[in-house]
Order: structure tokens, then sequence, then C-alpha cells
């Protein structure tokens, strides 16, 4: 059984799909974007992304071509098809076909595209290094935007230097990672940065932040500093792959003492503890 796709309405195999030339998606990066993740065959936050995927397409003034409802129903269909165990759902909507011109026409069929991807072995979490990097990306980071050159550029660069994600700051304040949220826990308090338009407010770290509300953890959604992140006692990053994966090291500085803090660990355990 070949692995189908969706597109727009119908599901189709990969090499039956078209995308024009001129989808505004593949000229301008004109579109918004989710990764949705599956265990054990059942979505994890299903609603929550597809509430931030009609947010960030408004945000942009896309009116999505399906309902919320009608999307969720499709992408189950797509997962059931798959046969999708343990993976993740990527889906993006551009704003369609038109000819290339900046502004963009009044009527335009936005384009819908999700496909799966079945994971051989579970995203790996184990402990991490990361690197600064300068936020030169836009101030709507919290649009789940295709445009992802800043992203992708810091993420080549924490690559080539052999580790796991690029920690960006605007000045001295720490933004989040090139494709996650950061955290840090000094004596005991959990920081984040404000949910704004400085970062992409992760559903991961939505979960993580209930959880930690549900263990008593004090949290401070406010932004801190390099210094006060290379000072601190525990790092993690979140996102839908990686969950909570501690970062031990950055630019080549130990972080605590240099292994998975205990509040990071037992944040994981309570946010492992809602998937089933
Ligand atoms: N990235 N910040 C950025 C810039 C991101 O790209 C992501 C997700 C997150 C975390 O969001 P969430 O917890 O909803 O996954 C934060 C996805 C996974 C990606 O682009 O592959």
């Amino acid at each position: 059984m070949s692995v189908l796709i969706l597109f727009n309405q119908d599901l189709i195999t990969r090499e039956q799909a078209t995308i024009d030339i001129e989808d505004r998606g593949y000229q301008f990066g004109d579109g918004v974007y989710e990764v949705i993740r599956i265990y054990n065959g059942s979505f994890f936050e299903l609603e929550a992304h597809l509430e931030r995927l009609e947010r960030s397409a408004s945000e942009i003034k896309i009116s999505l071509p399906f309902t919320q409802k009608e999307i969720q129903e499709k992408i189950e269909q797509l997962a059931a098809a798959n046969r999708l165990h343990s993976g993740h759902v990527y889906m993006q909507v551009t704003r369609g076909v038109a000819p290339r011109n900046h502004p963009f026409p009044a009527k335009s069929d936005p384009v819908l595209v999700a496909y799966t991807k079945e994971y051989e072995k579970e995203p790996s979490r184990a402990p991490g290094k990361a690197i600064f990097m300068e936020d030169i990306r836009w101030l709507r980071c919290d649009i789940k935007s295709l445009n992802l050159l800043g992203n992708v550029l810091a993420k080549q660069s924490a690559t080539e230097q052999n580790v796991d994600e690029a920690i960006f700051h605007r000045g001295d304040l720490v933004t989040e990672g090139s494709s996650t949220n950061v955290f840090i826990v000094k004596n005991n308090i959990l920081y984040t940065h404000p949910a704004n338009n400085f970062i992409l407010e992760g559903i991961t770290r939505r979960v993580i932040l209930s959880v930690a509300s549900e263990l008593g953890i004090q949290i401070k959604e406010e932004a801190f500093t390099k210094q006060e992140l290379l000072e601190s006692d525990e790092v993690f990053i979140s996102s839908t792959t990686q969950e909570a994966r501690p970062i031990v090291e950055v630019d080549g500085r130990q972080i605590g003492n240099g292994k998975e803090g205990e509040i990071t660990s037992s944040l994981h355990a309570k946010f492992v503890s809602r998937l089933s």
C-alpha cells in the first residue's frame, strides 16, 4: 500500500500531487504550517494545533479552505489511511496560485497539503548542547509562517558546530530556539519568554507550563538574559518533536552540573503521563 498525502480535500499519492510554479507558498513563502505529533495512533493536542493554524492564517489574511472540524476529520483520515502509529503530521496552507506580484489578489484559493512521517526511532531527548545566535528574524515570530530562513540559517550554524540547537537572543534577552521554546530554572523557579510577538507560542510550551503548575512549581513568564541562562541551574528546550529536552552546554559553557536537572526530568515525566 502506498503512502497517501492530503491535497486539499483529496487523499492521493505523492506522485499525483502537482504544485503550480506560481503557488505563492513556493514563490514568497506566503503561507503557514503546523507539525502535530501522533503517539500510539492518537494525535496529541490536535485542537490546539488547528486553532494555532487558524490564527496564523488569519494574521496573514488567509482564510482556511475548510473549517477546523473538516481539517481535523481530513487529517484523521490521512493518519488512519497511512496507519500512522508514532510520528507526526506536517501540514501547510499557502495563499494559493496567482500571477507573481507582491500584493495578493483579493480572492485566491488557498492550497492545503498534509503528509505523515512515521518515526523509525523516537526523536532523541538526550542532554544536548546549544549556541547563542542573534535573533535576526522579523517581529511577528508568533505567526507559524513558512518563511523560515532566519531559523534555517541558525540551525545550520548549530549543525556545523556540532550542537543541537541555536538559542536566539535580541540584544541581551533570550527569545527562543531556532525550532523550540527555551526554559531555564533558577532557585526552583521556572522562567520562559512571555508569549508575545518575539516567539512562537509553542503547544508543548503550554503543556509544560500546565504540568509545572500542577506540580506546584513557581512560573515566571519573563524574558531572561544570556548571562542569566548561563548561570541558571537547568536549561531545557521544548517542541512537538523533542518534548522537553535538557541543554547542558551553551557556547561551550556547562549549565548547572552538566546533567539533566531534577525539575526538567520531573516536568518531562509529568508531560509523558499526559500522553496516554
Ligand atoms: N517547530 N519555536 C519555534 C520557532 C518553532 O519552530 C517551534 C516548533 C516551537 C515549538 O512549538 P511546538 O511546541 O508547538 O512544536 C517554538 C516545529 C516542531 C518545526 O518547525 O519543526
